[in-house]
């Protein structure tokens, strides 16, 4: 069990903190901040769940009324989103998982166990047959040209949405989809030392694997660090979903790596096979996603190994609250020092909303929360 007194004065200081920024942000979709403020991407960046995630994450303790109605504005705001007025991708379970699902978790809405049920079919739609991958992202701008055959380790993020597809409707074919895609992580993603690729490139009509693609990590053969935490988190979920130990094992194996390569403040630079860690910026987000998944795994294996996972995320979130949060600052971000995409140059050493959420959930875990959105 955690040292209860942080963990509360840390759920303390995100509820203020969140009752107050909640009243600017309102029902908006805020993915990083510039200089103190959040910024607001239109509904189809994939970052759009997040926000209204952690309005639901608050609700449920707080009963707060107001982060309620926000979160549901979020949830109807994406309806055109899914009505196709924008192109969807991969990310469809990042962004109804943590609005449709966890309201309708909450409260049973119908409206909104229909959203993810739309949701999950185009997910399920995306799954190439030959190479058993969910497709990553369009080639709407020239960072994805000619990318058909691209899948990418945070897509295992999305398949809760999937699982929870099939949980729903006795159909299993949603399911099907989601193992025969993790199976294919586990099989050419997951290296032997517990690392992660970022992108594996197929050949969409051979179901070839061609090659491994840097993206947001270093390079091919390095480890991004928030890749490795989707890794972590990813396989966990779908061990929680089907037993199967093949993603315990490999969630194991990645979480190993994880904690065995963390710094000494236990927050992850960018990437953790990086030539110098000499002015190189931290992914805080990386830290939280990574714990909230270890609090998770933790619960899945034996007892006695519980505390090696349990433990390791005890200590990045005290790490993440005592040295990354910005509890006292003219600052709308939970926790700074996140990096969205180094290679791009793009929101390098900000606070990100995906840190925050994960933050959110993982300090709700300490506390006793078991019942997940995802
Ligand atoms: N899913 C994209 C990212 O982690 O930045």
């Amino acid at each position: 069990m955690a040292d209860l007194n942080w963990v509360e004065q840390a759920w303390n200081d995100i509820v203020h903190k969140v009752e107050r920024t909640s009243a600017r942000i309102g029902a908006t979709f805020p993915h990083a901040s510039q200089k103190g403020q959040y910024d607001s991407p239109p509904p189809d960046f994939w970052t759009a769940g997040f926000w209204p995630g952690l309005l639901w994450l608050i609700y449920k303790d707080t009963n707060n009324e107001k982060l309620k109605q926000f979160a549901t504005e979020c949830e109807i705001k994406l309806d055109d989103v899914l009505n196709d007025f924008y192109e969807l991708d991969h990310d469809s379970g990042f962004m109804w998982s943590l609005t449709a699902v966890a309201n309708y978790k909450l409260t049973k809405n119908p409206d909104s166990r229909r959203r993810a049920l739309i949701a999950a079919s185009h997910l399920a739609g995306r799954f190439n047959l030959k190479g058993k991958y969910i497709r990553a992202w369009n080639d709407r701008d020239d960072h994805f040209r000619d990318n058909i055959g691209w899948a990418i380790i945070d897509c295992l993020m999305n398949l809760p949405l999937l699982y929870w597809a099939s949980e729903e409707t006795k159909d299993p074919r949603f399911a099907f989809i989601a193992q025969e895609h993790a199976n294919t992580v586990v099989k050419e993603f997951i290296r032997p030392d517990g690392s992660s690729h970022h992108i594996v490139c197929f050949d969409p009509h051979t179901g070839e694997r061609l090659e491994a693609k840097g993206g947001q990590g270093f390079a091919p053969e390095s480890a991004w660090s928030r890749g490795n935490s989707w890794a972590l988190h990813g396989l966990t979920l779908s061990y929680l979903y089907t037993q199967d130990e093949l993603y315990l094992q490999a969630a194991k194996r990645v979480a190993h790596f994880f904690i065995a390569n963390l710094p000494d403040d236990h927050v992850p630079y960018w990437d953790f096979r990086l030539p110098t860690i000499e002015g190189a910026p931290r992914d805080s987000s990386a830290g939280a996603i990574a714990a909230s998944g270890l609090i998770e795994l933790a619960r899945c294996v034996e007892p006695l190994e519980a505390p090696l996972y349990h433990d390791a995320a005890v200590r990045i979130l005290k790490s993440l609250y005592e040295n990354y949060g910005a509890w006292n600052k003219e600052e709308e971000g939970l926790l700074l020092h996140g990096t969205s995409h180094f290679p791009r140059g793009s929101n390098v050493d900000v606070p990100l909303i995906y840190g925050d959420y994960f933050f959110v959930e993982a300090i709700s875990k300490l506390r006793g929360e078991t019942e997940l959105f995802w």
